[in-house]
């Protein structure tokens, strides 16, 4: 006999007459001779209703049915006479799998985000975790189906590299030398014979195959070694990193609106069960909010336009309000959740706090970048126009402090066949923060990496 999934249970029309379930007891009940086992498979939310009589053969292995146990159970699939679920299974046959101890930490009750990161191990076994793991799947569809409708090659681009793409000097050295030191020259006998690192953006090696290929998109993780202690900032990351040929900023801002609002209608549609758990229990209003970001036109502002709603605020900023500046977190929640009260795109960043690939605007003092900003999160989306010129594209180079034999490659695409294009990159965990409502990065990746903390 093959396990029917809890999920197909739920949606069924009628019952299926004798059926398997395996899963995890998430609660269990005696009440007058009877037991109930709410069953959960991870398929959906959901659990099914498993009754147990006690006089059953069946009731033999109760006492290791507790909650947290791994259980098999056959029985008739019936109309439940319950509210709250449409079918139940009247138990035949139960076995128990794998028994939970006492000891088992997640028993029935509330646990605080706090306490369950210190069971990362255990968390998926919670309603939280597991509508979050399926809601980190269902978008992770949902992303390769807005390319592929739209044309575009899903591409790899690799996790190890020689090349700091951002420039910021956030970068996991990768050695197999023992006590190699950070920004040491190459040592011999090191793997690549040159310093290595882990990718902190696809971007470089995408733009070489967009050059070639047209449209393509990446979607990988990065990794950053920021400091930074910060409830949206992770070592570890998703990135989808979409890259378009004969495209502008214009394009871009098009581009990255369109998935953002594309992502959200399909959350609302196809999540709306794992969706209302954060609705109800983490972020009250948070349906609401999906609707209204899938549903209005982001506002469009310019960084100086930016900057000149956050000088006449009023606020007393943590960090003051500069026309030279890049934007916090606070300056962009204070954007999109107090003035605008919607999603905004800030574009043309001042040249001197941006790397060295954006494309230079025709004042010669701002670059064609863009970020997305986002209610609850702040910036989602970071991208550009590309510099093309090659001599614009040396220049600032230069004025970054490059070395031109390390990016000679990238280079070569502007001396052959240069062609105007644009991309961007969307934090996958920073999308799910905004679709869930959590706040904390930590919280919406199974196995998350910052300062001081890898478990696994
Ligand atoms: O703005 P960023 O640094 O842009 C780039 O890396 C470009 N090379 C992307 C491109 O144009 N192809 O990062 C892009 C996005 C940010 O907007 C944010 O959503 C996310 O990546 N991000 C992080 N998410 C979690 N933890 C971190 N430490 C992150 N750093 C960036
Ligand atoms: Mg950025």
């Amino acid at each position: 006999m093959k396990r029917t999934r809890v999920r197909n249970i739920l949606q069924a029309e009628a019952p299926f007459g004798r059926i398997m379930v395996k899963g995890w007891a998430r609660t269990r009940r005696d009440s007058k001779g009877v037991s109930f086992i709410e069953l959960n498979d991870g398929s959906c939310l959901a659990n099914v209703q498993l009754v147990v009589d006690g006089a059953s053969p069946a009731a033999q292995v109760l006492p290791e049915a507790a909650v947290g146990a791994a259980i098999l159970a056959v029985g008739e699939m019936v109309p439940s006479p319950g509210k709250g679920q449409k079918f139940e299974i009247r138990v035949e046959e139960l076995t128990v799998l794998g028994p939970a101890p006492e000891d088992y930490p997640l028993q029935k009750k509330r646990h605080s985000d706090e306490f369950l990161r210190t069971i990362a191990h255990l968390r998926p076994r919670t309603n939280k975790y597991g509508a979050l793991l399926r809601i980190r799947s269902d978008l992770s569809f949902a992303i390769h189906r807005f390319f592929r409708e739209r044309d575009f090659h899903y591409v790899q681009t690799p996790v190890l590299t020689g090349s700091d793409c951002e420039g910021a000097g956030e970068l996991f050295r990768v050695t197999t030398l023992d006590g190699a030191a950070a920004g040491e020259a190459p040592r011999a006998g090191d793997f690549f014979g040159k310093p290595a690192y882990l990718t902190v953006s696809g971007q470089l090696e995408a733009e070489l195959l967009c050059l070639g290929v047209g449209d393509v998109y990446t979607f990988g993780p990065t990794f950053r070694a920021e400091n930074s202690n910060t409830p949206r900032h992770a070592a570890e990351f998703w990135m989808v990193e979409p890259e378009m040929a004969f495209a502008d900023l214009e394009d871009n801002m098009n581009l990255a609106e369109a998935l953002v609002r594309n992502l959200a209608s399909f959350a609302l549609e196809q999540c709306e069960e794992d969706l209302a758990l954060f609705d109800r229990f983490v972020s009250p209003g948070l349906f609401e909010s999906i609707r209204h970001t899938a549903e209005t036109a982001f506002v469009r502002i310019t960084h100086a336009e930016a900057v000149g709603v956050l000088a006449a605020s009023g606020r007393d900023f943590q960090f003051p309000v500069d026309p030279e500046m890049d934007l916090q977190t606070e300056h962009e929640r204070f954007l999109c959740e107090e003035h605008f009260k919607a999603p905004v795109v800030v574009r043309d960043y001042p040249a001197s706090i941006k790397p060295f690939y954006m494309r230079l605007n025709e004042d010669g003092a701002t670059v064609g970048a863009m970020d997305v900003l986002a209610p609850g999160v702040g910036e989602i989306v970071g991208g550009s126009a590309r510099e093309e010129r090659l001599d614009v594209l040396q220049a600032r180079a230069r004025a970054c402090g490059l070395e031109e034999a390390s990016y000679w490659w990238y280079l070569d695409t502007r001396r052959f066949g240069s062609a105007p294009h644009a991309g961007f990159g969307m934090g996958f965990e920073r999308l799910i923060m905004m679709l869930t409502g959590v706040g904390n990065i930590r919280d919406v990746i199974p196995f998350p990496r910052t300062p001081n903390h890898l478990e696994f």
